[in-house]
């Protein structure tokens, strides 16, 4: 028999994103087209007809790229939830039309458990825990009896949407985050090269002193909003550089994100951690996740960037399960709906 192949339509928020991967995991193409603004956020109407705009022309990419005809596809998979009404909108229209025209099974599957399955099939993790830290969402999930369950979460602002409010304040652009990532790690090593010059005898770096900030975790739940008002008014005040905030910034934060995961690993006996997400690309929270696994004889995993992000590869593979899973039914298109608001822990898994 023919192995299966899915091209899978990613279209939650900012990204048109269309993978193609095999039923054995292998990713044949992962192609993107990105909508940025030079300043401010999404514009709703402008993300719709950026997404209409480069539709066709990241499909025939992902489709040259991959090496296949379109009737070579066995299966269409799209992001039905959760995002933004007018980019999901795209997606839906996209899979529905290139399901009817060329009489190929569809399924709907949720963005944030893709995040969670790509990673699993890239890295090899089993059962993760998996922080999920992005632009808009900021979950600890793990799977128990049948669901992806959220064992905590961000109880206002996703981190992403918080570093790029923080950049956006004291003017580096969007999106925030890598900029952050630059400043602080500058300011680190500024401070090392500061210290040895000083001392020629040292020879190991060291972190350098962290300004107080809020620390905001409740149970398993983090947030994030005190602490942009808190770091908005240092900013203002004119007494503490943009550098010694990014690095103050990040430790902060990512130790609120790695206490949670931690917890949450404590709790389910799990001893296995999984990153996904764009935040997951800092560096810096990847050692402190690391070092965190490593104290306490746990694995961590992280797949490489262009999986972190969203992409339409985690789509088209969360498609192949979803459907192996269901005994190979497809939904009508008719029903191919959109779920704006459907969160993580309301999907049945009926692949694990
Ligand atoms: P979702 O729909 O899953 O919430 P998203 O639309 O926010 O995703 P992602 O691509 O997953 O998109 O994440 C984008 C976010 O990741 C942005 O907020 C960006 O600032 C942040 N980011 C990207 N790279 C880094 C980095 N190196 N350090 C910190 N944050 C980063
Ligand atoms: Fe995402």
């Amino acid at each position: 028999m023919k192995e299966l192949i899915c091209l899978g339509i990613e279209t939650t928020a900012h990204t048109f994103g269309i993978g193609i991967v095999t039923e054995k995991g292998k990713v044949l193409a992962n192609c993107k087209k990105a909508y940025t603004t030079e300043k401010g956020g999404i514009i709703p109407y402008h993300l719709f007809e950026h997404h209409t705009n480069v539709a066709t022309e990241v499909l025939k990419d992902a489709l040259k790229i991959a090496g296949v005809k379109i009737d070579e596809i066995g299966l269409i998979s799209y992001s039905n939830a959760p995002g933004l009404g007018n980019a999901l909108r795209v997606g839906a229209f996209v899979a529905r039309y290139l399901a009817g025209k060329n009489k190929i099974p569809l399924v709907g599957v949720n963005h944030c458990i893709a995040h969670l399955e790509i990673g699993r099939l890239l890295t090899k993790a089993k059962d993760p825990v998996m922080l999920y830290a992005s632009g808009a969402n900021t979950q600890i999930i793990g799977y128990e009896a049948g669901k992806y369950r959220i064992f905590g979460e961000t109880l206002d602002i996703g981190v992403g949407n918080f570093l790029d409010s923080f950049a956006r304040h004291v003017g580096l652009g969007f999106p925030g985050g890598p900029k952050v990532e630059e400043l602080a790690k500058k300011y680190v090593s500024n401070y090392n090269n500061e210290n040895k010059s000083k001392n020629k005898n040292i020879k190991s770096s060291s972190q350098p002193p962290l300004i107080e900030l809020p620390y905001s975790v409740k149970g398993m739940d983090v947030a994030f909003g005190g602490l942009l008002t808190n770091l908005k008014q240092k900013f203002d005040s004119g007494r503490f550089s943009k550098e010694e905030l990014c690095y103050s910034v990040q430790e902060t934060v990512f130790a609120m994100l790695v206490e949670v995961s931690e917890r949450a690993m404590a709790h389910t006996g799990k001893n296995e951690l999984l990153l996904g997400g764009g935040v997951a690309c800092n560096k810096r929270l990847q050692e402190m996740c690391r070092r965190m696994c490593e104290e306490r004889g746990a694995k961590f995993f992280v797949p490489e960037n262009q999986f972190l992000i969203d992409n339409g590869a985690m789509i088209a593979w969360n498609g192949i399960l979803a459907f192996k899973g269901n005994g190979h039914k497809g939904i009508k298109i008719e029903n191919a709906d959109i779920k704006p608001y459907e969160r993580t822990d309301e999907v049945l898994v009926e692949w694990r």
